[in-house]
């Protein structure tokens, strides 16, 4: 089963301390959210799936992680400057303001008709960096941690020695001026984005762009996404992005439609082609535009020595997506028969915020919190991610609790615990809900079996 509706998910996300509205006690900010005690655990975790995937099991890619605040130049060449808007309209009657190809020609607010004719809507975030409100000063908040990939490209070739095929990735925040952030953190205006810049020999492009969709759709079915609620959706030419050729979405189930999960798009040489300086030494594909402001060419040599400037392949996924589409995936409402049911997320359990809860089978007693103690100290070493003491409510609140976070094992400390030898605890799996007993001695091995 998955979550049918955003409530379902929205709600258990602020009850159990996942996701917030940002600004929350002021009444909100409109498309920015913020990850609370247990959303934090599980977006890292996340994270550090993409990044085990993507770098550490990989030969062939370099990680990098560079600053928001992205010098106007960067933007102007790569294009955003000129065309990262939207079409808009404003309602003249209620002043609303929304996408002109959303609407149909009506206000959805007021009804009114009376529109404005469409203008362009730059969705990037200006600031100014320095004390001196001035063009020179401008500065953006970026709007694709992709940028910085390009501009470091040779940066990262001089240190590494690297030669094609090979990629850089990034995790990081973004930001985009939405219009209409919607659909809880699906389309959000502070956001983070985990992109592979994967920098390939011109021609061998379009066999690299395949063979990271296919690596992609493994890794999404990977954090627990079943394959017939993901769908690959390839861009008509009309709509693909001012740099990219050819683009496939991997588009997910989520509870409010089909929609767009990942982007994996062949940037071809536009990016590196725009930055570079030297242009003309060099056969583009991509229309780029003229460039006398920058200091370095953006080209590598092939296996004879000759330089080019690669083209670029770019899985870009949405972490917040991510994180609402696991989210999703496992929500789990169960029927224990008897008028009882549960809410259980099955996460994966390398997602899981909290890998095993310790509790006390009594709180009040001091032996067996001593026990707890112990023990939390003892496996937190592990390695395995967090252990938590669960120190709040009866036994069996907790076992719903740890359920409704996707808690994979709950050991319970009792009196058997502390009153026989050889030492033993119970250990209760999220899924089936079976106890077993383990002997103390054996915990370590158990855990590490189980997790890792
Ligand atoms: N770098 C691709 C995107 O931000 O959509």
């Amino acid at each position: 089963m998955v979550a049918t509706s955003m409530e379902q998910l929205v709600s258990l996300c602020k009850r159990r301390g996942f996701i917030f509205q940002n600004a929350d006690i002021y009444g909100g900010m409109q498309g920015v959210y913020d990850y609370g005690p247990l959303g934090v655990e599980l977006k890292n975790n996340l994270k550090a799936a993409w990044w085990r995937a993507m770098v550490y099991e990989r030969d062939d890619v370099e990680g990098l992680d560079s600053a928001i605040l992205t010098n106007r130049k960067v933007l102007k060449y790569s294009g955003h400057e000129d065309t990262f808007s939207d079409p808009m309209v404003d309602c003249k009657k209620c002043k609303g303001r929304f996408r002109a190809d959303q609407i149909g020609g009506k206000c959805p607010n007021c009804g009114s008709t009376d529109l404005t004719d469409p203008r362009p809507f730059n969705l990037m975030f200006k600031t100014q960096v320095g004390p001196v409100e001035s063009d020179e000063n401008i500065a953006y908040l970026r709007p694709e941690t992709a940028q910085a990939i390009f501009t470091q490209f040779k940066n990262v070739v001089d240190s590494t020695s690297r030669k094609l095929p090979f990629g850089i990735a990034q995790i990081g925040k973004s930001f985009r001026n939405e219009i209409t952030p919607r659909n809880f953190i699906f389309r959000v205006r502070e956001f983070e984005q985990a992109e592979l810049e994967f920098f390939v020999m011109p021609g061998t492009d379009i066999d690299w762009h395949e063979k990271w969709k296919n690596a992609r759709v493994q890794w999404w079915q990977d954090q627990g996404l079943k394959l017939e609620h993901i769908n690959i959706y390839k861009t008509p030419d009309e709509d693909l992005a001012h740099y990219a050729k050819a683009c496939y979405d991997i588009e997910y189930q989520f509870p409010h439609g089909m929609e767009e999960l990942e982007g994996i798009a062949n940037r071809r040489d536009y990016d590196l082609g725009n930055h570079t300086k030297n242009q003309e030494e060099f056969t583009l594909e991509a229309h780029c535009h003229e460039n006398k402001e920058s200091t370095t060419k953006l080209c590598i040599q092939d296996d004879n020595g000759k330089w080019v400037i690669p083209f670029v392949v770019e899985p870009s996924m949405g972490v917040d997506r991510g994180v609402l589409a696991v989210l999703t995936e496992a929500y789990t409402e169960e029927d224990l028969g008897e008028g009882n049911s549960r809410v259980v997320l099955k996460l994966k359990k390398h997602l899981a915020p909290i890998k095993v809860a310790i509790i006390p089978l009594k709180k009040n007693n001091e032996q067996i919190m001593t026990k707890c103690h112990e023990l939390k100290a003892q496996l937190m070493k592990l390695g395995i991610g967090r252990v938590a003491l669960e120190n709040t409510g009866n036994i069996g609140k907790a076992y719903r609790r740890h359920d409704e976070v996707g808690t994979p094992l709950c050991l319970t400390v009792d009196f058997e615990t502390i009153e026989q030898q050889p030492e033993s605890v119970t250990i209760r799996d999220r899924d089936t809900m079976e106890q077993i007993r383990v002997n103390t001695a054996d915990l370590a091995e158990y855990l590490r079996n189980y997790f890792l």
